[in-house]
């Protein structure tokens, strides 16, 4: 599908520039294998990281130097760099969107991103972010500040990568009310439960799962179902407008599934899974994440591997569900480019 072209360049912040940063760098340098990305006209100004630099340059970043620069030495170019923080750069530099990058970080509650996208919206610039943070541990205060301001607070690629279950609730189930979600949302413990199933052990399909690049150098905030405690807090806060915190959401940990269990549920037919699951209680909502023997034909039973499901049950469509099969980097970048188009003209 094409979008009609902006005419004056969205000037555009990357805050971090790791796996996700880059991918979708690669794409803005050369959009030409994608004909519906006509119409996407950015300029990033500026790209912060951790601990490999932070450039800024009003007339627009060279990211395929960037890129070339990250890949050969590891950091950017000494002489294009600047030294100023994440903050400083969003408090200062003229630009219209921020699109937030950095890590996840379950012991700081989704800081320092809620700060970078306070920051932003303060200043009246639109938001994008991939960081589930902001929307599990602040997004009632941060989506009532983008309200205020006149600004878009998107964040599509948080929750089963570029799959659109944000904007399909934003713009297909308008009438509705969702009573409850559930879903298959980490790709990690899935993939897991998988090798178990066919004899192997939870630390050799970890490593597999490293090597195949989907699972963490440190596993344990997908296999102790923080990651997943985070997606369903982050859903049910959005779209049954809750407001719950990861830390209140029961969580089965993966280490804690037998393994002979998982082999010997299909001999009786079922296949174990770790579902995670908002259901809508009066005006709030509770969530956990455990473990569910499933007949083998359910919906979630055939999700394998890396493979993630969402099902939405409303009052007045029933139940629909979203597959998003086999998901890579690719996926990703597109969630966030997905909200770049969706920007308000
Ligand atoms: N990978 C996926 O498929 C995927 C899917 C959905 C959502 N997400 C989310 O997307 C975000 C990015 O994921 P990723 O895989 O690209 O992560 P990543 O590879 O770990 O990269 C994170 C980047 O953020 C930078 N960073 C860390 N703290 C920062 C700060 N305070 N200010 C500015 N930059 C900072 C890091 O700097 P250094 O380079 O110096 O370390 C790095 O460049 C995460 O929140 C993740 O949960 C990822």
């Amino acid at each position: 599908m094409t979008v009609a072209v902006d005419r004056r360049p969205r000037r555009v912040v990357l805050v971090g520039f790791g796996n996700v940063g880059r991918e979708l760098a690669a794409i803005l340098v050369d959009p030409s294998p994608y004909p519906g990305l006509h119409g996407l006209n950015v300029q990033v100004v500026a790209v912060t990281t951790a601990s490999r630099g932070t450039i800024a340059m009003p007339e627009g970043v060279d990211l395929l130097a960037a890129l070339r620069d990250i890949r050969t030495t590891g950091a950017f170019a000494a002489a294009h760099r600047v030294p100023s923080s994440t903050l400083d750069i969003l408090a200062s530099l003229d630009y219209d969107v921020m699109v937030e990058l950095s890590p996840l970080s379950v012991p700081n509650r989704g800081e320092p991103a809620i700060s970078h996208v306070r920051s932003a919206l303060e200043r009246g610039k639109h938001v994008v972010t991939a960081n589930k943070g902001p929307l599990a541990w602040a997004y009632r205060p941060l989506r009532d500040l983008a309200r205020q301001r006149g600004c878009a607070f998107l964040h599509e690629a948080t929750v089963m990568d570029g799959a659109p279950v944000f904007s399909l609730a934003r713009h297909c189930l308008r009438g509705t009310s969702i009573l409850r979600l559930e879903g298959i949302l980490n790709s990690t413990t899935n993939f897991v439960l998988d090798s178990l199933e066919k004899g192997g052990t939870v630390e050799d399909a970890v490593r597999r799962a490293q090597q195949a690049g989907f699972a963490e150098a440190d596993p344990s905030l997908d296999l102790d179902g923080w990651d997943a405690a985070v997606k369903v807090t982050a859903l049910a806060n959005v779209l049954m407008d809750a407001d719950l915190r990861p830390e209140t959401v029961p969580r089965e940990r993966m280490t804690h599934v037998d393994p002979a269990r998982v082999r010997e549920a299909p001999r009786h037919g079922r296949r174990v899974k770790i579902v995670a699951e908002a259901v809508r209680d009066g005006e709030q909502a509770r969530a956990r994440v455990e473990s569910r023997e499933l007949a083998l034909d359910h919906p979630f039973a055939i999700a394998r591997g890396t493979t993630s499901v969402l099902r939405i049950t409303t009052d007045l469509l029933g139940t629909i569900s979203l597959t998003e099969e086999s998901p890579d980097l690719r996926t990703t970048a597109y969630g966030v480019l997905a909200d770049l188009l969706a920007l308000p003209a």
